[in-house]
């Protein structure tokens, strides 16, 4: 059995963590500095423990150690490296660092694997900077990715992709998208209640949630707020929050386990004393069952293209989609067994967040182990596990490595 080293994998979250902007929380958003701070920091971290590291042209970083006997069969774990804005320390990174100190324990312990041990620190998941989701996944599994589209600052995601990834190619690095794994497996914390709620330890993830993210645009006129005779304004603000409540109203009936959030929304001109005149509003919904989020959409185009007042017109825009995705059987019964051997309480589940895995789900057999998150906190600052449960995660993906690569 392995004993992972509490404190270098603490230390190491914490040197990462370190890397803040002067916001609230974790603000590591894909090719910013404390991005290219934080991945810099990996790939140091790799050379010294002599991996072989591989930055391709996303900023997707690979450190590889090589199988003896059969280096070309790949054997993955790793997750995300960016965070939603105002993040947590562990969202993301934990599954990063979690994956760099399980490898570097099995190689202390029992020498060069047998097949390639690969740890990936994806570049993007969260989808807080640029309007699209999981980008390194997708750049690795070979999905299309709009090269064109812009970050609210009017930047283009090629430009600060290549001056980002400038910064990462130490001497020592190579510069390839190296073949896609056998396997990969994940090391996430929870984000949610169940597990800290039942008093379990792991959970082995069956299945991801679908999702849908939206921005719903309502153009009004801009006025005076007190000139303006009241049944004679197309005040965006007022209209926004009629749909909202509609939307909310009509998910709820459809599905009472349809995820629907309104987390962003700009206002213009975001005035006390003028009349709004246009705002736009995100919406992001998931759901373990596809017609679902169909249906829901359906109804999305109905009530925000239904005409409000003569000098309103509100539009709605899809920009992330991904399907509901089963993970393999046959990895999570294996992990549940290890689990089993370690001592550890688990359970199957599906989880409720997207990640890295629902895209490497689609070109190579894919596993999730979760440990659990005090007060089933996420995507904010208050996001923590305890060290006993994040040793516990090591712990588990140590084994499952060991038996898969070994
Ligand atoms: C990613 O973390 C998501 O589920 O939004
Ligand atoms: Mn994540
Ligand atoms: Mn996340
Ligand atoms: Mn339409």
């Amino acid at each position: 059995m392995i004993t992972p080293q509490l404190t270098q994998l603490a230390y190491r979250l914490g040197t990462i963590n370190q890397f803040k902007t002067n916001e609230v929380g974790q603000n590591r958003f894909v090719y910013s500095p404390t991005w290219i701070d934080a991945q810099k920091q990996l790939i140091k971290w790799g050379l010294e423990l002599r991996f072989q590291v591989n930055v391709d042209d996303f900023g997707t970083t690979y450190l590889d150690i090589p199988g003896t006997t059969e280096p070309k069969n790949v054997i993955a774990t790793g997750s995300h490296i960016d965070t939603v804005a105002q993040g947590g320390k562990y969202d993301g990174l934990y599954g990063v660092l979690g994956g760099l100190q399980s490898i570097e324990n099995l190689v202390a312990a029992f020498g060069q694997p047998k097949k390639t041990l690969r740890l990936i620190s994806f570049s993007e998941e969260e989808g807080s900077r640029f309007p699209d989701t999981f980008t390194g996944s997708k750049h690795y599994t070979g999905q299309p990715v709009d090269l064109n589209m812009q970050d609210p600052a009017g930047i283009h995601f090629d430009d600060a992709r290549k001056s980002a990834i400038a910064n990462l190619m130490l001497p020592g690095t190579n510069h390839e998208l190296p073949q896609l794994p056998a396997t990969f497996t994940e090391l996430h914390i929870e984000q949610g209640p169940r597990l800290i709620n039942q008093g379990l330890q792991i959970g082995l993830v069956t299945a991801i949630v679908g999702q849908r993210r939206y921005t719903v645009t309502v153009k009004g006129i801009a006025n005076h707020a007190g000139t303006t005779p009241m049944n004679d304004r197309a005040d965006a603000l007022q209209q926004a929050v009629d749909l909202i409540l509609a939307l909310r109203n009509a998910a709820h009936q459809l599905k009472p386990d349809l995820t629907f959030t309104v987390g962003e929304m700009h206002i213009s001109p975001n005035t006390s004393n003028v009349v709004p005149g246009l705002v736009t509003f995100t919406i992001d919904c998931r759901n373990n069952d596809e017609a679902v989020l169909d249906r829901f959409e359906h109804i999305i185009h109905q009530i925000v293209e239904t005409p409000a007042a003569a000098k309103i017109s509100s539009s709605v825009n899809r920009w992330a989609k991904s399907n509901v995705t089963h993970l393999d059987d046959q990895l999570a019964q294996n992990n549940q067994l290890l689990a089993d051997q370690l001592g550890l309480k688990s359970v199957q589940l599906a989880s409720g967040a997207g990640h890295d895995s629902q895209i490497m789900a689609k070109v190579t057999r894919t596993t999730m182990i979760f440990v659990p998150s005090i007060n089933g906190i996420s995507h904010a600052p208050e996001e923590n596990t305890s060290q006993a449960d994040l040793l516990r995660g090591v712990e588990l993906l140590s084994a499952s490595l060991h038996q898969q690569a070994y």
